[in-house]
């Protein structure tokens, strides 16, 4: 059976708070909602879904949206039509980045954020990171354009940040010679 989850919006302040670091092994609650949050952001993904359990379509959800302030953040990317890869990373950290830059044409959206905001985020073009699976098996991954974007993005949640933050309200909107646009 399946039951969307419950994301909090970014009126609540738990979502300013800094996320703590997951100790191993994790709890079979910490596991389950795990499942349930790949569940929940591919079924989002996939329109006959989205709209049978009134989804709103989204990429990454990190814990704290959850009000629980522990360093998860959980993807699933889209690789080609029907084909979702998913990704758990606990205690996520950025080991390297490319000095080129990139910004979401369209914006970013966030599933705690419930209204458009305008604006070009910009973020690093490609990433390194490295962090825990499920099992507290260290992975090392690299990420480029929209999957890296996601990242930063939800890496950003354990941090208090939201992506509206990061938009410069002196000039939110970048054209193409300043920064690359996907
Ligand atoms: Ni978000």
């Amino acid at each position: 059976m399946f039951k969307p989850l419950q994301i909090i919006d970014e009126k609540d302040k738990i979502l300013r708070r800094k996320a703590k670091n997951v100790d191993f092994p994790l709890s079979k609650e910490e596991k389950d909602l795990i499942k349930q949050i790949l569940k929940h952001l591919k079924y989002s993904q996939i329109a006959t879904k989205s709209e049978k359990y009134k989804l709103r379509p989204g990429m990454g959800l990190a814990f704290p949206q959850l009000g629980i302030l522990k360093r998860v953040i959980v993807l699933v990317h889209e690789e080609e039509e029907n084909k979702f890869t998913e990704y758990v990373i606990i205690n996520p950290e950025i080991i390297s980045h490319s000095v080129a830059e990139v910004a979401a044409c369209e914006g970013e959206g966030c599933l705690s954020v419930n209204r458009e905001v305008d604006g070009h985020v910009k973020r690093h073009a490609r990433i390194s990171i490295k962090g825990f699976d499920e099992n507290g098996q260290e992975i090392e991954l690299r990420a480029r354009d929209e999957l890296a974007i996601a990242i930063q993005h939800e890496i950003d949640h354990l941090e208090g940040i939201l992506f509206f933050d990061r938009i410069d309200k002196n000039k939110p909107f970048y054209n193409e010679d300043e920064i690359t646009l996907i």
